[in-house]
């Protein structure tokens, strides 16, 4: 294809795409841009409030959410069904819970062993891993809705295969436990049994390089496993950045 019929065709997108957005604004003008300002105000608060946090890892790769959810038709207001593999001390569990839901009939399924392997605890990586899980109940109630939080202590494997056992199944599931290839390649094949169709899976750290070489220590390989198995059931959903992965199940 040439230069000017590949510049025609971004121009003809554009177009579109800006008609879409005009008849949008025009069935309900304050929609998209009120529900981007909240999401946007209350990550603020996840700096601003009484919380306890040493890391942000979550401040750091959350920025693209507020606007996925609100293209997808996240309605907060709807009883919903959130599951977190990993949750550390609670910082995407709060936001979540801040962001997400606004339903007494919402849960959260946070699972962790609240540890972070020796090995990925050298130089500025050194975690304050003392009174973890309590900072990340400390957190969770600054947040004043902890009774949607159900805590699931221990090895994800064995929890998610309980929750499968009990037939539980989510609208959201973000995979941010073991960061071991074949760790990840678990929870996403059992976290997928637990998702909803039309239920969104997000994995972070797709291009974590922590042990450089050494990648069936990273998530990479898993989720790349898990896509090509799946990629039937799967849709890929594009974002701004490519640190983590969006999967929407067909
Ligand atoms: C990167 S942190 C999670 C951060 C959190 N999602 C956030 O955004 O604030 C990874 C967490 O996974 C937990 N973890 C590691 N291996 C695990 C396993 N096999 N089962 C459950 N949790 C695990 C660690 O204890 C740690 O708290």
């Amino acid at each position: 294809m040439s230069k000017q019929s590949r510049i025609f065709k971004l121009c003809k997108l554009k177009f579109f795409k800006s008609i879409l957005e005009r008849l949008l604004s025009l069935i309900n003008p304050s929609w998209r841009k009120q529900m981007t300002q909240n999401l946007n105000t209350q990550s603020n608060n996840l700096i601003t409030q009484d919380y306890q946090f040493t890391q942000t890892w979550f401040l750091n790769v959350c920025q693209y959410w507020p606007e996925l959810f609100s293209r997808l038709g996240w309605n907060s207001k709807e009883p919903k069904m959130i599951l977190e593999i990993g949750c550390f001390e609670g910082q995407a569990t709060c936001w979540m819970l801040e962001n997400l839901i606004d339903n007494e009939n919402s849960q959260i399924f946070c699972l962790d062993i609240f540890e972070v392997p020796e090995e990925e605890q050298t130089g500025q990586y050194k975690y304050d891993l003392k009174d973890l899980f309590q900072r990340f109940i400390h957190n969770v109630s600054v947040t004043g809705k902890e009774d949607l939080v159900q805590v699931l202590v221990g090895d994800s494997k064995y929890n998610l295969s309980q929750l499968v056992s009990h037939e539980l199944s989510f609208d959201f599931i973000y995979v941010d436990g073991s960061h071991d290839a074949k760790d990840v390649l678990a929870d996403a094949i059992l976290g997928w049994m637990l998702l909803k169709k039309g239920g969104l899976m997000i994995f972070d750290d797709y291009l974590w390089e922590f042990f450089e070489q050494d990648i069936v220590s990273a998530p990479k390989m898993g989720i790349d496993s898990f896509i090509n198995c799946y990629s039937r059931e799967i849709r890929i959903i594009r974002t701004p950045q490519n640190y983590q992965v969006c999967l929407l199940k067909k």
